[in-house]
């Protein structure tokens, strides 16, 4: 069986959770393979609107198996709240459909601490993150003092954990951001019901996984975040903590050769972005706030304003390379319905020359000047198109245009939120 790849191609917030849900059918399995409770991923299903951000897109079909990956770090209290509220509305969130890897890393209470005490500490230099402790989580991952799902099960050696990752914590929280110390006890209080909870949805992802390979299923995997905050190929710092590439899809859930059929690169008709950082095509003007309240550009996660802009192909090019893309799903086109002409960036110019690839210079972004291609606009209301031949020419015209500037077709354009609402394209 092949399997699909779900990636954010630009900032995030490209309609992940829309086009996830909208697959998953085709799957019987979704995994998300990393991040955290810092993705905030929207489905809307027969007028009803649910804001995943740690149980995987899949979760509204009830056939669909999901699984947390290793890669993915967990806030375990968000995790609950997230199945009771799914629970009330009728949504099986049970052990039988839903499962954590062992490996999962735990978002601790000093983490998100951490993370708020570091951020308000930068001043004028905030990355502007989601504040849920993300970054601190796989500090201690990579560290090796992490606390992971599979701890649950062990509570002397998760109290252990505790005690030994307060030593240090405790050291930065009461030196350097003047809080109070943390007791051993309290954290593990605090954690201890959620870890009895969760205990059996504990499973070994990598062979269930593997288990449904040779049952013949099909399996999902649902990245978060985007390609340019990926933390190592994203604009450095102003990134996530993990990486939001296809090859972390392998890593972050435990499986080598996934057979990855479709490689699916979700990217919105326009760009935005969430907190600090470079963003090249960023509209500062009234037709940025005109995009922003068209297209309700407001953080599902932090419910900040989302940083808008004209579509920049340097950066969907860049992901197209670094993830493989075999296609495009382009989203919220109705959003740019009513204006009047429509830039796309095509190049930038970088110290006097034209570049199609993002420099590589940390900063650099900062200092380059897209070259834009202007293209006419559509007034026509689309978002109750059903078909490509529905649409204008000139947003047809668009669509064609960005495909050939990123080198990559796209096969589904979204035309609204719902479900329903999503042209699948023909091609050749
Ligand atoms: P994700 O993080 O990539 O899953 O995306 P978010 O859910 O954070 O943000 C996407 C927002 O756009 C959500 O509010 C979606 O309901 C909405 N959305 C998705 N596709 C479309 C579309 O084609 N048109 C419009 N108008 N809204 C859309
Ligand atoms: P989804 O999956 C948009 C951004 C934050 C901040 C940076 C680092 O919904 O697309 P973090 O809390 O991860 O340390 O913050 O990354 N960020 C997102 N922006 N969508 C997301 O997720 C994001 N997750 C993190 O705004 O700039
Ligand atoms: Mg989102």
């Amino acid at each position: 069986m092949s399997n699909v790849v779900v990636i954010g191609a630009q900032w995030g917030d490209e309609g992940k959770g829309k086009i996830v849900d909208l697959l998953s059918p085709s799957a019987q399995v979704v995994v998300r393979f990393h991040g955290g409770n810092n993705a905030g991923h929207t489905v809307i299903a027969d007028g009803e609107k649910y804001a995943l951000h740690l149980i995987p897109s899949g979760i509204l079909h009830k056939d669909c198996l999901c699984l947390i990956g290793n890669g993915v770090v967990m806030d375990p209290q968000v995790f609950c709240e997230e199945m009771d509220a799914l629970m009330l509305r009728g949504v099986d969130t049970g052990p039988d459909r839903l499962k954590i890897s062992y490996k999962t890393h735990i978002i601790m209470p000093y983490h998100k601490l951490l993370d708020q005490a570091r951020e308000a500490m930068r001043a004028g230099a905030k990355i502007g993150t989601t504040g849920r402790g993300i970054g601190p989580c796989y500090e201690d991952k990579a560290a090796r003092i992490g606390v992971r799902a599979g701890d649950f099960l062990q509570p002397d050696l998760l109290r252990r954990k505790i005690a030994r990752a307060l030593e240090e914590k405790n050291a930065l929280l009461t030196g350097l951001y003047g809080q109070k110390a943390l007791s051993v006890d309290e954290v593990f209080g605090e954690i201890r019901p959620y870890a009895e909870r969760l205990s059996v949805y504990l499973e070994d992802v990598s062979t269930a996984i593997g288990d449904a390979w040779k049952a013949g299923k099909s399996v999902m995997f649902e990245g978060a975040q985007g390609v340019h905050l990926d933390i190592d190929h994203g604009t450095y710092p102003f990134v996530t903590s993990s990486n939001a590439v296809t090859a972390n899809a392998l890593t972050g859930s435990g499986v080598y050769n996934a057979n990855l059929g479709r490689i699916i690169g979700i990217a919105k008709a326009y760009c935005t972005r969430v907190g600090s950082g470079p963003f090249p095509t960023e509209l500062l003007d009234d037709l940025g706030e005109t995009i922003r309240r068209k297209g309700a550009e407001f953080g599902v996660t932090t419910g900040r304003a989302r940083r808008c802009g004209w579509h920049d192909s340097v950066v969907l090019r860049e992901s197209a390379r670094l993830c493989g893309l075999t296609e495009i799903a382009l989203t919220k086109l109705d959003v740019l319905s009513g204006l009047k002409e429509l830039k796309i960036a095509k190049a930038y110019e970088y110290k006097g020359k034209i570049v199609d690839f993002p420099p590589q210079l940390e900063g650099a972004l900062d200092d380059v000047t897209p070259v834009y291609e202007t293209l006419p606009g559509w007034d026509e209301d689309i978002t109750g198109a059903k078909s490509w031949e529905d649409l204008p020419e000139n947003a047809r015209l668009y669509v064609r245009r960005l495909e050939e500037l990123c080198g990559v077709p796209v096969v589904m354009v979204s035309v609204g939120p719902d479900r329903e609402q999503t042209i699948v394209r023909a091609h050749g």
